[in-house]
């Protein structure tokens, strides 16, 4: 009995950014609890191995190419994911990062962040990593009356961490707006909420946590230190959180909420 309410056979996921290293796992663990996914990114080659990955371990995947920034694109991509595979019940938002140009660097003024950096930073996670699927792919899931949103945030959401400001700020605005409209749709069987990631290695994190040798870099290091687990995380333990928040059998009075798959990280002061 208990183990059906993780089943998501008959559910079609589409999955932004699931050509990354977050995304791609949870698009995995979508496909191995039996939804059919949408790898949604620009990369056709990164989407087609993702793709791959999944119909080799029995799931079903295609890849649709979308820019998370363009409404239109999302738009024109949701609709021919729903040809493919059928109407689109589960949205996941994990295109998104930050930039290292807004990073202030050690040691650097705040004063002389650069505007580019920070807006570029607020475009892709809170634009495009949040409010625009949430459009494109909200109006189609309030016509059926039913779906899921999961908004990726970060821990750096819940606490600003040294150096990433706009990244920080941007992550706090997600958890916000998922918020937002959880309560904006929660009478209309579109359930909002977030999963916010402690430290997973990734492309766009990488070489903020290890130097060109492998060995972590004084930031990587101390981020260790923090984390009363003493290890990054691995993509795949994310799989638990984001098939629960998909599934409408297991988390149908859940919404509005933010879930910490952190190590522990925002639990302790040191
Ligand atoms: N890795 C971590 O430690 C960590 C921690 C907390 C939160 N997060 C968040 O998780 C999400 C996934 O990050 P990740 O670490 O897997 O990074 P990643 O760089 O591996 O994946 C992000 C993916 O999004 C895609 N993308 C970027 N802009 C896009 C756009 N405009 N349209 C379509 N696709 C676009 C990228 O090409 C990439 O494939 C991000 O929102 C990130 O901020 C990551």
């Amino acid at each position: 009995m208990a183990s059906n309410l993780f089943d998501l056979s008959g559910t079609v996921a589409a999955v932004l950014g699931g050509t990354g290293a977050l995304g791609g796992a949870m698009a995995d663990a979508l496909a191995a609890a039996g939804a059919k996914v949408a790898i949604v990114g620009r990369s056709v080659t990164r989407g087609g191995q993702r793709v791959k990955a999944i119909e080799a371990a029995g799931g079903v995947a295609k890849f649709a190419l979308a820019d998370a920034r363009n409404l239109d694109s999302l738009r024109d991509c949701r609709d021919g994911i729903a040809k493919e595979l059928g109407p689109i019940s589960v949205l996941v938002n994990a295109a998104g990062g930050n930039r290292p140009e807004a990073t202030l660097p050690p040691g650097a003024d705040f004063c002389d962040l650069p505007l580019e950096a920070w807006q570029d930073v607020f475009d892709l996670n809170l634009v495009g990593g949040a409010l625009l699927p949430c459009q494109a792919f909200g109006e189609a899931m309030l016509e059926a009356g039913s779906g899921s949103v999961i908004n990726i945030a970060s821990m750096a959401g819940m606490t600003p961490l040294s150096r990433v400001v706009a990244y920080s700020a941007a992550k706090a605005a997600v958890i916000n707006f998922t918020q937002f409209l959880a309560r904006e749709w929660a009478t209309r069987g579109v359930r909002v909420n977030a999963i916010s990631p402690g430290f997973f290695p990734a492309e766009q994190n990488r070489k903020l946590l290890f130097n060109d040798d492998g060995g972590y870099t004084e930031r990587g290091g101390q981020i260790i230190g923090h984390t009363p687990m003493a290890r990054f995380g691995d993509p795949s333990e994310l799989a638990g959180a984001v098939v629960w928040l998909a599934s409408q059998k297991a988390s149908s009075f859940v919404t509005g909420q933010n879930i910490v798959v952190d190590g522990g990280f925002s639990a302790t002061t040191i």
